[in-house]
């Protein structure tokens, strides 16, 4: 019997939500397939918590996430946190401090599911966003503080060996798919250095792949071809930021947020990488038990594939995609279902 140690972090609002409904059909997956086993352990580090104790991470939290296979995380943020307290405590600390450099979120739309777009059937798109530097670095600070001379700066770091392995990530990622596309989104023409030295690497990797064909966009310009010509579109390689920005819009042209999975992946496996839905703690729904939990459980069958789970990862897309070609669907993608009925209709497909 194969056996993953997973951290089970829910955090904040519907995240608790979704990775209770999660693991449930994780586990269902488990005694179906038999093969495997998880064995989960929860980490309570949410708001609540960093209220009562001061931290979200108490110390030597790290080093014991360090020792699992994987974790599986819900949402951080709340209404009684401001927002880069909450982030800065506990899901920037685990993908800097786990070097998950690459994050893969993958966007399609799922069968029984209405695109907002004409053209929309043809998203089929995985948006890989570096993340571990560029705008995220957290590079820069706050001098005069409260007086008119006050400045704030805010510096994007773009390093060599950061440029050089997402770009490798992202054209072996493209080089696995049947399009063998990739597109390099880039501001280069607004930015004089970091972005310059992005695209320059690009392509010195690029001659590494000679079978994938590239493109170059803007990303102002990329979110026209997002919209418009949504079919030419396959692999895309982004910045931190811009890949956070093309990724939620990805989402919303797939469906919805509800349905957007991620991977924080540290390719090497040095660390565990970090699988959670796009979707964040979204206060306004949490309690009503109306939450999607497809984008957990994509993000599910994203950890079972990191974990070499294969068939079980592509067994759960299965359910999944069952169950909402039969329109059971939350108020998000215009149903009335709840979490738990898509959740019992998932596990039944299991
Ligand atoms: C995401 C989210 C986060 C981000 C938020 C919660 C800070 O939007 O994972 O895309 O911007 O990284
Ligand atoms: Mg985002």
């Amino acid at each position: 019997m194969r056996e993953y140690k997973i951290a089970a972090i829910p955090g904040d609002g519907i995240g608790m939500e979704v990775i209770a409904a999660g693991l449930k059909v994780l586990g269902v997956l488990a005694g179906r397939d038999r093969g495997f086993k998880l064995n989960v352990e929860h980490f309570p580090w949410n708001s609540d918590y960093y209220l009562k104790h001061g931290h979200y991470i108490p110390a030597g939290g790290l080093d014991k996430l360090k020792t699992f296979d994987a974790i599986f995380f819900g949402a951080v943020g709340a209404p009684n946190v401001p927002d880069h307290l909450s982030l800065w405590g506990l899901r920037l600390p685990i993908c800097q401090g786990f070097d998950q450099y690459a994050n893969v979120r993958p966007a399609r739309v799922l069968p029984g599911i209405t695109s907002p777009l004409t053209g929309g059937a043809g998203i089929d798109w995985v948006v890989i966003r570096e993340n571990s530097e560029g705008e995220y670095s957290g590079s820069g600070g706050r001098v005069h503080k409260g007086l008119p001379e006050e400045i704030a700066t805010e510096t994007s770091v773009f390093t060599r060996n950061g440029c050089a392995r997402i770009h490798r990530f992202a054209f072996e990622l493209a080089r696995k798919r049947p399009r063998k596309h990739l597109t390099l989104v880039t501001k280069s023409n607004a930015q004089r250095h970091g972005m310059v030295m992005w695209d320059e690497i690009f392509y010195e990797v690029a001659k590494d792949y000679p079978d994938v064909e590239t493109q170059r966009i803007l990303v102002d310009a990329m979110t026209t071809l997002m919209v418009l010509k949504p079919h030419t579109l396959d692999t895309m390689v982004a910045s931190n930021l811009h890949a956070d920005i093309l990724s939620d819009l990805a989402a919303a042209l797939s469906g919805s947020l509800g349905i957007a999975p991620t991977a924080n992946l540290n390719p090497e496996r040095k660390f565990p990488s970090m699988f959670e839905p796009i979707h964040g703690s979204a206060f306004d729904i949490t309690g009503k038990g109306i939450a999607n939990p497809i984008a957990t459980f994509w993000t599910a069958s994203m950890m079972l594939e990191h974990l070499g789970e294969k068939e079980a990862a592509v067994r759960l897309m299965e359910a999944v995609e069952t169950v909402t070609a039969k329109k059971i669907h939350t108020p998000d993608l215009g149903g009335e279902a709840t979490t738990e009925i898509v959740t019992s209709a998932v596990c039944d497909a299991i």
